[in-house]
């Protein structure tokens, strides 16, 4: 049976793995945010794998569609014989690239890195059952931290796909781009994924689901905190407030307080004194035009060979090449 390998570059103790830091850094000071990379315990990838099957949240189906339509073509034209995935979750949508590949008959390796230790192990077990004649070398890494491990592989394609690069701040975008890029030879690719600027409405309507599960999702990065640190958050003294940043583009997700709370953190060391309306800004989700994406991979030196959209227009995926 095709066994899958996996590397560990991350701590197993989340608290020490950064959370301390991000904790101390992020809400001991306002205003108070925590770095998503958070949400995603057993739990959170639990939920976040029922946002993905919500009626509302149209990304992954629009995301799914441009991928049945070209992954033929994106196999037939690529010249990799790897295949990395950032964020990788469960891999889900990846299986349509998997299989363009297996029919192309060129893949040796798929790398998929995700920081959900669990969640990737059980993708990365099923998918060296499903794809016997590829190496599946998994990485439990951070991808604003271990993009370095990448410079190993030659002729490869780097997926990065949901629009999970929407959730880092604008300034970490640009380092996080710049190291992806120090981590590619000349000709190696990039298959991007992310979300589209479009109408507040349904934006927020992605975000802000009927049956709650987007706001047990927010949610759960105090529960993490509670179990990791130690931390007293109350979860029902904190609603939850979606809104569209039209500025920065980007959705906004943060938990407010309507009343004031004293919060005792012992693992990082921390007590919060929350005034009442105070937020905490647990992710943001950047929405991209076809300009700011052009900008920003060639910026590093990514230039875009093909940008697709779904029928819809509210997705795209972007395929671009490290050129010099
Ligand atoms: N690519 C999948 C999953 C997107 S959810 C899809 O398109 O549906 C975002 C994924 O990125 C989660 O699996 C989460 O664990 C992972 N993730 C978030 N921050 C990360 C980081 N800094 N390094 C590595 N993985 C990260
Ligand atoms: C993973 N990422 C692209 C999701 C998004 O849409 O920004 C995370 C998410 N947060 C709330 N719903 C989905």
């Amino acid at each position: 049976m095709n066994q899958p390998k996996v590397d560990v570059l991350l701590a197993a103790n989340w608290a020490a793995s950064g959370l301390v830091q991000d904790v101390r850094r992020g809400l001991g000071s306002v205003p108070r945010t925590l770095p998503p990379k958070w949400l995603y315990d057993d739990e959170g990838s639990r939920l976040f794998d029922r946002i993905t099957r919500l009626e509302e949240y149209y990304p992954t189906e629009c995301e799914r569609t441009i991928l049945r339509d070209h992954a033929a073509e994106i196999a037939a034209t690529s010249g990799a014989t790897t295949l990395v995935e950032l964020g990788s979750g469960t891999s889900d949508k990846t299986r349509l690239l998997l299989d363009a590949f297996a029919d192309a008959g060129r893949l040796d390796r798929f790398v998929p890195v995700d920081v959900s230790e669990e969640t990737l192990r059980d993708a990365a077990a099923m998918l060296a059952t499903r794809y016997p004649d590829t190496d599946v070398e998994a990485v439990v890494g951070d991808f604003t931290l271990h993009l370095g491990h990448l410079t190993r592989y030659r002729h490869k394609l780097i997926a990065f796909l949901g629009g999970t690069i929407g959730n880092l701040y604008v300034e970490e975008r640009g380092a996080f781009l710049g190291a992806l890029a120090d981590s590619m030879d000349a000709g190696d690719e990039l298959l991007l994924g992310t979300d589209l600027v479009k109408d507040a409405d349904r934006l927020i309507s992605a975000y802000d689901d009927a049956e709650g599960v987007t706001e047990a999702f927010v949610k759960n990065s105090l529960r993490v905190l509670n179990r990791e640190l130690g931390a007293d958050f109350d979860l029902d003294a904190y609603s939850y407030v979606p809104f569209w940043d039209r500025r920065m583009q980007r959705m906004d997700l943060r938990l407010r307080t309507e009343m004031p709370q004293h919060v005792t953190i012992p693992g990082a060391d921390l007590e919060l004194d929350l005034a009442s309306g105070e937020e905490i800004r647990v992710e943001i989700s950047t929405k991209f035009t076809e300009e700011r994406l052009r900008d920003e991979l060639g910026a590093v030196g990514l230039e875009i060979g093909h940008m697709w959209r779904d029928p819809s227009d509210s997705f795209a995926v972007t395929l671009a090449r490290k050129v010099g």
